[in-house]
């Protein structure tokens, strides 16, 4: 089975608005903060009736009980309604869930406002909300029919949460693109994020995802830096909600893959310290978030990616290239922890 890729629009100018025209009814589901910094522009841009269904932020918030409140607010709207997600990935990820569960499924649009939901996830189809702390624990797959991106959203954007997204872009160049990674070297930081690298890391996410839109092969590669990752996310979560951002906990799960993978003979020390070096110039306030791996091994142990072989991971083999389905060893991942606490 197949997912259709959505059409992807570079700048709201460029979208026909007639488009919008062909369903009943069009909701906007917004948090608190897109619904005063987003919609303004998205309203300014575009001309159309449509009734805003507005939810609490953050990711503790990205619940089924969220999700039930969304569809609660639709009712009683046909099957010819359309729900344009406006906001980061907790949005879209909430939004997609609800279009795809509201009478058995309507269509969806994302617009994106943040880098991180620009960039990776908004495409590829994936929708999910946590369940008890674990994340993204329910969802399925879906793709929106159009994702709309502009990038004026961003202006409103604090710079922690840029660095936010620019972790995620890292991410897809050094496990899968090298053009991409090298690129994000050559930029100043997140503030230059433009068309032209979004442009690049969405093609790399979407040249994956096409291959393998249901995560039984290839595209377990984006789940680099994120079994250590979303393990220490989860414990950030129980010590207070948005300590860490998800991006701030990939950033520091790649630095502990990457460490894994040169222990294992597969990523070179030269490849393993270019990464270390970027991520570091950008991220070393939040590095000193590790905790020990008595904290996180419940969380890693439960990961959704494990087989009965143990905790699946997908390392890096070079700048660019990755390996999938690997199963390092407990002592290996005590150790990554380690040495990240040296930083
Ligand atoms: N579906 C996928 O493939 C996929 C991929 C990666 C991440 N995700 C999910 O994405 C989520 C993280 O996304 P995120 O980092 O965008 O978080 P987010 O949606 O929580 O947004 C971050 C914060 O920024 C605010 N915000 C959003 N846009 C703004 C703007 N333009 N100006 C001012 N404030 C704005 C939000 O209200 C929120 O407080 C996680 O839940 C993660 O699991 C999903």
């Amino acid at each position: 089975m197949r997912i259709d890729n959505p059409t992807i629009v570079y700048g709201l100018q460029n979208l026909d608005s007639s488009v919008l025209n062909q369903y009943s009814k069009v909701f906007v589901l917004t948090d608190l903060n897109t619904s005063s910094k987003c919609l303004p522009l998205l309203k300014s841009s575009l001309d159309f009736d449509f009734k805003e269904i507005t939810v609490p932020d953050g990711e503790a918030r990205k619940t089924l009980s969220t999700v039930e409140q969304i569809l609660q607010r639709m009712i009683p709207a046909d099957r010819k309604s359309l729900i344009i997600n406006l906001g980061g990935g907790v949005i879209t990820d909430m939004g997609g869930l609800a279009a795809g569960l509201y009478k058995r499924g309507i269509d969806f649009i994302n617009i994106p406002t943040t880098i991180l939901a620009m960039a990776d996830a908004s495409v590829g189809g994936k929708t999910g909300v946590n369940l008890d702390g674990y994340k993204n624990h329910a969802g399925f797959f879906s793709n929106p029919k159009m994702v709309i991106l502009d990038t004026s959203f961003l202006n409103t954007l604090s710079y922690r949460q840029l660095l936010n997204g620019f972790a995620e872009m890292i991410k897809i160049g050094f496990i899968y693109d090298e053009s991409l990674y090298q690129q994000l070297k050559l930029l100043k930081g997140p503030k230059n994020v433009d068309y032209s690298i979004l442009k690049l890391a969405i093609d790399a996410k979407l040249k994956i995802t096409d291959k393998d839109p249901f995560e039984q092969g290839e595209r377990k590669l984006l789940n680099f830096g994120h079994t250590i990752g979303h393990g220490i996310e989860s414990v950030a979560m129980d010590d207070s909600p948005d300590s860490l951002l998800h991006g701030e906990a990939v950033a520091i799960g790649m630095l502990a893959e990457s460490f894994i993978s040169m222990k294992m003979n597969l990523l070179s020390e030269e490849d393993f310290f270019d990464l270390k070096d970027f991520v570091v110039k950008f991220y070393s306030d939040i590095i000193s978030y590790v905790p020990n791996f008595e904290r996180i091994s419940r969380y890693l142990i439960s990961d959704k990616k494990n087989t009965f072989s143990g905790i699946n991971f997908s390392l890096p083999i070079s700048i660019g290239k990755g390996k999938t389905d690997l199963y390092p060893s407990e002592s290996l991942i005590r150790e990554s922890l380690s040495f990240l606490q040296s930083l």
